[in-house]
């Protein structure tokens, strides 16, 4: 039997095996379920010897930060540094509109703050961490030899990983990747075992690179950022408060780059555009827009031009994919 509780003690077993007794693990947290559940496990098998770091790049949803922290630390219990990097990220995208290069500048600079945070770890240590933790999935890792005794194979070989990003080859750290030989769903029952909040292991996706590839080219004009996190809070909150939030696979605000005349009070306006796009789907390869009913449609655009300053239009995403993505850049 494929049972999760012999899983997660077999897993623990190979963990404490593996990584020396004074050896020191390190782990990028990104928010996510797969980061999130290999954390818990391995902090389950060697303790405070795990050492996690939560990047805040600026690029998060509204109080993002402090919720996913939260979570790590009174949940979870995880030993977590959270990295305000926010700076470096924004001065870094300033001017930039193509969605490749975005995506280019946000990986590199992960990974210099992760390599900064492993050298400030081997000073406080006095010596280097040897492990890095991953939480590569199955559908991640191409298949070439079986495993002990769960049917299934795997490989060594690990596709480039967009979540966390490359990770610096110099450092020469170990690979522990507990969760390579299970499914998405089979991570949620492992999480589910280890006391990882249900509501956190419902979330729907995000990507790596954040708010940036849903602010339409430059993330740092004026107050998008901030106007994007607003939007998407009320749109998302209003899909939770309506039952909806599991039925769907992504939900989420974009923010575009346009302005539109618009007139509230007796004033003539001209703000911004938000876009409003819900998909579901089963992997993310293909998608179906979500169909909602009017009267949700309209609650939500008036919630969000009463209380979001700067915006007076809400237009709705209703392209499937294909033709369209799901992300807009
Ligand atoms: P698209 O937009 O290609 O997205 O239909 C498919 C799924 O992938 C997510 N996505 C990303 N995830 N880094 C990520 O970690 C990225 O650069 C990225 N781009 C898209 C997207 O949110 C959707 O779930």
């Amino acid at each position: 039997g494929w049972k999760m509780e012999n899983v997660l003690d077999e897993e623990i077993k190979c963990i404490k095996d593996t990584v020396g007794p004074e050896d020191h693990v390190i782990c990028a947290l990104s928010g996510g379920v797969d980061s999130t559940v290999a954390a818990t496990l391995v902090h389950k098998a060697i303790g405070d010897r795990l050492h996690c770091v939560f990047v805040d790049n600026g690029l998060l949803r509204y109080k993002e930060r402090e919720r996913v922290m939260d979570t790590f630390q009174k949940d979870l219990h995880l030993p977590v540094t959270c990295v305000d990097a926010i700076e470096q990220f924004l001065s870094k995208l300033k001017g930039v509109v193509d969605p490749e290069v975005k995506r280019k500048i946000i990986g590199k600079e992960f990974i210099c703050i992760f390599d900064a945070f492993a050298h400030d770890l081997e000073q406080k240590l006095g010596k280097k961490p040897a492990y890095l933790v991953q939480g590569t999935l199955y559908p991640d890792v191409i298949e070439s030899c079986p495993p002990p005794g769960s049917g299934r194979t795997h490989s060594h070989t690990i596709k480039s990983h967009h979540n966390v990003g490359g990770l610096p080859k110099d450092m020469k750290l170990k690979l522990i990747e507990p969760l390579k030989l299970l499914f998405k769903d089979e991570v949620r029952q492992l999480g589910r075992i280890l006391n990882v909040p249900e509501q956190f292991l419902k979330r729907h996706p995000f990507p790596g690179p954040g708010l940036a590839v849903r602010v339409l080219g430059d993330v740092t004009e004026g107050n998008a950022l901030d106007i994007l996190r607003q939007v998407d809070e009320i749109f998302i909150q209003s899909i939770k408060d309506a039952g909806l939030y599991d039925l769907i696979w992504q939900a989420f605000a974009v923010f575009l780059p346009v302005r539109s005349v618009g007139v509230q009070g007796d004033q003539r306006t001209h703000s911004h555009v938000v876009a409003l796009r819900a998909v579901t789907s089963q992997d993310g390869m293909t998608a179906d827009w979500y169909y909602f009913e009017h009267k949700f449609l309209d609650d939500v655009a008036r919630k969000i031009c009463n209380n979001v300053r700067g915006v007076n239009r809400v237009v709705q995403d209703i392209t499937s994919k294909p033709p369209s993505t799901i992300e807009w850049e």
